[in-house]
């Protein structure tokens, strides 16, 4: 594991930026994509720069169940603002959280997975050290599901919409076991509120109680974090 201590957010972009892009001009053809606030200046400076995405395929870890697309709570909402319609990709996916069943849809969002292995994944960490929406006590052999988010999370998300209430209460994610199949990671973390994830992800047991802490058996992860997410780790 690798881990890059960064100044802010600007800085941490600008580092995912350069390792994707790298990524993509050794052959990179999948992209597997993150929304939240930390992806968001990687996103910025791939929609400023020239790389050119028309060869490749996208596929996002989640979705809330319940939002359309055109609702702009919705990850797709998101990726179609922040990226995509900026710099349209072959084929994005984002699971589909509108699907009448929902696990058939996990279902074929495995398979989506395995007919285009992701060679770059771009996570997010929550405060509980969730990835994706995989949050603590999830199997580490669990593929793509429908998920019952935490109080915690919801509360977390709150922020993004204008009233808790209007937070759904499920996702479709893709699985712990799936994210692992990822070639390479890439994992953006800034703030306080993330140092005791972050410690747990580097340096504490690999538990199901942390979802991220697996990536410590992954052999391709790199840690974007700025000194306050990096905080109770270096006081370890
Ligand atoms: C949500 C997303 C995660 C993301 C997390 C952290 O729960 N499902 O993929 O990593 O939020 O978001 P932020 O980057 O805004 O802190």
């Amino acid at each position: 594991m690798k881990i890059i201590e960064v100044r802010d957010q600007v800085e941490g972009g600008k580092i995912a930026y350069d390792l994707v892009r790298d990524k993509i001009a050794m052959g990179a053809k999948v992209l597997g994509l993150a929304t939240g606030s930390s992806p968001i200046e990687l996103y910025r400076q791939l929609v400023a720069s020239d790389v050119d995405f028309s060869d490749l395929v996208s596929i996002n870890l989640d979705e809330y169940v319940g939002l359309s697309a055109d609702n702009d709570q919705s990850y797709r909402y998101f990726m179609e603002d922040k990226l995509f319609k900026a710099k349209p990709f072959k084929a994005s996916y984002v699971p589909d959280g509108l699907a009448e069943d929902l696990d058939a849809a996990a279902l074929a969002y495995d398979r989506l997975i395995a007919e285009h292995p992701i060679d770059v994944q771009i996570l997010g960490i929550g405060r509980n050290g969730h990835i994706g929406f995989n949050e603590p006590g999830t199997p580490f052999t669990q593929t793509t599901h429908v998920v019952d988010l935490q109080a915690s999370t919801i509360e977390a998300n709150a922020r993004f919409f204008e009233d808790e209430a209007e937070v759904p209460r499920q996702a479709i994610s893709m699985g712990i076991a799936s994210i692992m199949t990822a070639k390479t990671i890439i994992l953006l973390a800034y703030g306080a509120e993330k140092a005791d994830a972050i410690a747990g992800l580097i340096s504490g047991p690999v538990t199901e109680e942390l979802p991220a802490s697996i990536l410590q058996r992954h052999e391709d992860v790199v840690i974007i974090a700025d000194s306050a997410a990096l905080s109770q780790y270096k006081n370890n």
